[in-house]
């Protein structure tokens, strides 16, 4: 038997077919990368460690504040921290009326709003004025030794997180979760 050599036509339309596979393949290729990529930059944290929106960290629980001292203003997180003696409160520094940013007064011992008057307790919650409800808190957390987290704010109701009884732990608050404070009676 001879064999028989495929026409030209043949020959070429076969090139054809191998270069569309070729080509499909590559944009597959590439589509993969680019989702790949993507899912990378999504997985990465958006912000970084001391930067609104991201974690700060307040150092080890044995650096805390004691109970009922001054609120701790830190104007990078935009908060305040306050401890009393059911543990650790991060309030936002922006007021619940209209956003003015309210201030600790010490001789009157709350915080007032110097836009409308509203004024909030120790701890964030509503006393009088405009404001639709009590201060807004951000999430805290204690952290382990290998940065795991061993307790944290309950996002639900934002109450006050108890001290770590480990003085080597470390605190953080985490001003990319803001909890709404309590709408006034
Ligand atoms: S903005 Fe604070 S009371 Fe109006």
């Amino acid at each position: 038997m001879t064999e028989t050599t495929p026409p030209a036509e043949e020959q070429s339309a076969l090139t054809r077919r191998e270069l569309l596979n070729y080509a499909w393949l590559a944009s597959l290729g590439v589509l993969l990368v680019n989702v790949g990529g993507i899912g990378f930059l999504f997985s990465m944290p958006r912000f970084k460690q001391g930067e609104f929106g991201g974690a700060f960290s307040l150092g080890r629980a044995s650096n805390l504040p004691p109970v009922d001292a001054p609120p701790a203003n830190n104007p990078k997180g935009k908060f305040w921290l306050t401890r009393t003696d059911q543990g650790l409160v991060a309030l936002y520094k922006v007021c619940t009326h209209l956003g003015c940013l309210y201030a600790w007064r010490d001789q009157e011992g709350k915080f007032i709003c110097p836009c409308h008057g509203s004024q909030f307790e120790y701890d964030g919650t509503y006393i009088r004025g405009p404001a639709p409800r009590s201060l807004d808190r951000f999430v805290i957390q204690v952290l382990g030794p290998d940065g795991q987290v061993l307790a944290e704010t309950d996002p639900e109701t934002g109450a006050p997180l108890p001290t770590p009884d480990d003085a080597d732990a470390i605190v953080q608050v985490d001003t990319g979760r803001k909890i709404l404070g309590k709408r006034r009676g």
